[in-house]
């Protein structure tokens, strides 16, 4: 018998999607395994994320050309150490009620033959492998988003290259703010959690960290940086979540348009940040949005693990019959939890637990 596998990533991009695309295939392509199972497989790759299922005409093969990859060891060889997705991705939801494109979906899966999909992504694209799952598709997800805000998993893939770009680029920042005595804003990502902020901050010693769980008082923010200029400290970095708002105010977008799955795209709030503390306090400010940058690069040895791991346990679940579930991380182990569990829910930063709201950064006691 064989199985045909269809892999696709989905949502924002990162490092060490392609890691997992190549430990998927590698697994369950492996020649040595290949002689224990009884069962065989087939892995293509599905180009664009749901985008590429839902467009594809599978009775054209130009189009199936365009939307379908074959994927076996040569081809993924060197895949696990380059950044971004070689499938590509996108942001389509073939549920949206506004647009429904789940039957033509359907229909596509099953005219190309696959067995099982391997969706790899965050809450909205496993979401969508979710709603397939409920129509009988076989369908397993590796979580992935730098925003490490999936729930049920302790870690997604990408986080960590992401908090490494944080820590990099605050180091270059620190030099010029220094020569300059300068206070520096600093804009992560991180929609609704301030997992990025945090552990980015934390780690690069910023002095003030803002987080969407907590909103800020901006009056505050600025007598925490005239204390600090009172004990000869001529500078300092602020880490602020696109997610975070002062009191009383809402979040920071960038534009009016709304995705597919119902977001708007945040951005700004570092400009306001350093504008309200110029203004009040007379401190040269500048600030800095990391955006994407945040998402580009290699994977750090943490991705490239995880999404090895992350990898080869989607195809353990795919012989187990572990469908509806989605690989995970918990206490250090990998397991697996059902999908159902993971939707329209948010693994937000405990407050009390990880959070100074004096000092407006990482708590100083942890046991
Ligand atoms: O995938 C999550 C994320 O990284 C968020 O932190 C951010 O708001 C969003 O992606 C931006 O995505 P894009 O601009 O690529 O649509």
């Amino acid at each position: 018998m064989t199985i045909k596998i269809a892999i696709l990533t989905g949502g924002g991009d990162c490092p060490g999607l392609n890691g997992a695309i190549k430990w998927v295939t590698k697994t369950a392509l492996d020649p040595l395994l290949v002689k224990k199972r009884s069962v065989k497989f087939e892995v293509i790759g599905v180009m664009e994320g749901w985008k590429g299922l839902v467009d594809i005409n599978p009775d054209d093969p130009k189009s199936r050309a365009h939307y379908l990859k074959h994927l076996d060891e040569e081809v993924v060889r060197a895949w696990d150490r380059s950044g971004g997705t070689n499938l590509g991705t996108s942001r389509t939801n073939p549920f949206n009620p506004k647009n429904d494109r789940s039957k033509k979906l359907l229909k596509n899966i099953e005219k190309l033959g696959i067995d099982v999909i391997v969706a790899i992504g965050g809450e909205d694209t496993l979401g969508v492998a979710y709603n397939l799952y409920k129509q009988g598709i076989k369908t397993i997800g590796i979580p992935k988003t730098i925003d490490n805000d999936l729930v049920g998993t302790d870690y997604s893939i990408g986080f960590d290259s992401a908090v490494n770009v944080i820590m990099e680029e605050i180091d270059r920042l620190r030099t010029t703010a220094g020569s300059h005595n300068r206070i520096f804003v600093v804009e992560t990502m991180g929609r609704h959690a301030g997992w990025l902020a945090l552990h980015g901050g934390e780690c690069s010693g910023a002095y003030i960290i803002l987080i969407p769980e907590h909103p800020f008082d901006i009056d505050r923010v600025c007598e925490l940086l005239r204390e600090r200029k009172g004990r000869e400290i001529q500078y300092s970095i602020i880490v602020v979540s696109e997610g975070a708002k002062p009191k009383g105010m809402q979040e920071v977008y960038k534009d009016d348009k709304i995705d597919d799955f119902g977001h708007r795209s945040l951005g700004g709030i570092a400009n306001y940040v350093a504008d309200e503390i110029a203004k009040r306090t007379g401190f040269e400010t500048r600030y800095v949005i990391l955006s994407h940058l945040q998402r580009g690069g290699v994977p750090s040895a943490r991705d490239r693990l995880m999404a090895r791991w992350f990898g080869i346990s989607a195809v353990d679940m795919i012989l187990n019959e572990d469908f509806g579930r989605v690989v995970s991380l918990s206490h250090g182990k990998i397991t697996s939890i059902p999908l159902k569990e993971i939707i329209d829910k948010l693994k937000l930063i405990d407050v009390d637990k990880y959070y100074d709201t004096e000092r407006y950064n990482g708590k100083r006691t942890i046991l």
